[in-house]
């Protein structure tokens, strides 16, 4: 018999990111040196102290209630008052199998057309389109680090039909590595407040922030209109134990009533194990800030050290002040590429992979025109918990242990360099 699917979904295509991952670590066990920057995943290990509570708690067994375990979510509120200045209640925060999901079961939700900055993180759009949403990606300026800016939001907003419309906001970002100002951050409240727009703000990589300024989410601005994601995936480390946080504020709890149910008949609850290890995280946060701005400081340089790179060798590229991803274009080069025969950033992508083991993504995947020659630039191919200990007793890193600390970005490098001589 010929299935019939559902043409929302049997359109999509597999994540790219998801696709990249395993066709570079495919390669690369076939015997091919490949040097991924395709795949955004922390390298370094969960923090031990987490890893513990997860041991301790493996013996738990029942479903939670599907909002998450009540002192996870008042764990969630107190960390984010602390850190981020939030006043979300608990009552309004709600434990999912990663922000992703959250996110998802969001867009489901509520009516109106999403915009997204262009360039944005790659699921946003297919997640729309699963929900037959239409989807806005809005033209930003790489002058301004790829940050949206309110005239460039309010220019969008203006010529929108529909009374609700909504903004997923990603900061810091993927995959620019730009982090909003708070005058930006002001001037988008506006806007929102005036278009009538619920803003999603992604923050997975909140806690990821080694600029000058000190993180600031657009609930500080705009706290009647935001729901903030957040998670474990990144900071923490914690990709695949799959647990993320949506928090609605009360101005707005009518959606957390709607999402409690629309939690409750799909994935039920957030393992439980995993709820208590993150819970232990949370509350003993203290103790793993160190680990966290280790790990930052990491980031920092090896954001750092492929963007001076990318400039030496003539890309363009904002600097990254947080997350960890960069978003070069070879625009420059534009005669040189396409006099190769390629005509797109799919196909840029395709063939750097194919000629030089480079495995990176295209801008096209995060909504930038076709033929733009943009590509998501991860920095994270080394060994997390070696450079751990390495990056702890050098210190900080002074520009010539570089290429010692980080050989295979080093070396992405250089094969991109020799490629466009
Ligand atoms: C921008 C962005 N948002 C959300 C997510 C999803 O995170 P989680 O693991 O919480 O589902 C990711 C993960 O790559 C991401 O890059």
């Amino acid at each position: 018999m010929q299935p019939i699917i559902n043409n929302q979904i049997s359109n999509l295509k597999e994540s790219s990111t998801l696709y990249i991952n395993q066709l570079a670590l495919k390669l690369r066990n076939e015997g091919h040196d490949i040097c991924h920057l395709g795949f955004g995943e922390s390298p370094f290990p969960v923090p031990e102290l987490m890893q513990a509570a997860l041991r301790e708690n493996v013996g738990r067994k029942q479903y939670i209630s599907g909002c998450g375990l009540p002192d996870l979510r008042q764990a969630v509120e107190i960390f984010c008052k602390k850190n981020f200045g939030y006043n979300y209640s608990c009552e309004n925060i709600i434990i999912g199998p990663g922000s992703k999901e959250l996110i998802f079961q969001l867009l489901y939700l509520l009516e109106g057309p999403l915009m997204v900055p262009a360039p944005s993180w790659v699921s946003y759009g297919p997640q729309a389109k699963i929900r037959s949403k239409n989807f806005i990606p809005i033209t930003t300026n790489i002058k301004n680090g790829y940050r949206l800016q309110a005239e460039e939001l309010n220019k969008i907003c203006s010529i929108q039909k529909s009374q609700q419309k909504i903004l997923i906001l990603n900061n810091p970002c993927n995959p620019t590595g730009s982090v909003y100002s708070s005058n930006e951050l002001r001037a988008l409240a506006e806007v929102c407040r005036k278009q009538g727009v619920i803003v999603i703000s992604d923050e997975i990589y909140a806690l990821i922030n080694f600029g000058e300024l000190p993180f600031q989410g657009i609930a500080s601005f705009y706290p009647e209109g935001t729901i903030t994601t957040g998670g474990v995936s990144k900071a923490l480390s914690a990709g695949g134990w799959r647990l993320g946080y949506a928090m609605i504020p009360d101005e707005l709890s009518e959606i957390t009533r709607s999402l409690a149910a629309f939690v409750s008949e799909t994935f039920s609850c957030v393992s439980a194990p995993i709820q208590y290890a993150v819970l232990a995280g949370f509350e003993n946060f203290g103790s793993i800030r160190n680990y966290v701005e280790l790990c930052n400081n990491i980031h920092k340089e090896a954001g750092k050290f492929l963007h001076q790179r990318f400039i030496e060798i003539h890309l363009n590229c904002p600097e990254p002040q947080g997350a960890f991803y960069l978003f070069p274009d070879f625009e420059n080069f534009k005669a040189l590429i396409t006099s190769r025969g390629i005509k797109s950033s799919e196909e840029l992508s395709k063939r750097l992979l194919e000629d030089i083991g480079v495995a990176l993504l295209p801008g096209s995947d995060f909504y930038m025109p076709d033929e733009f020659l943009g590509v998501r630039v991860t920095s994270v191919d080394y060994d997390g918990a070696k450079l751990m200990h390495d990056f702890s007793i050098t210190g900080k890193e002074k520009p010539l242990m570089y290429t010692s600390l980080f050989p295979r970005l080093a070396e992405a490098c250089e094969r991109l360099e020799k490629w466009l001589r």
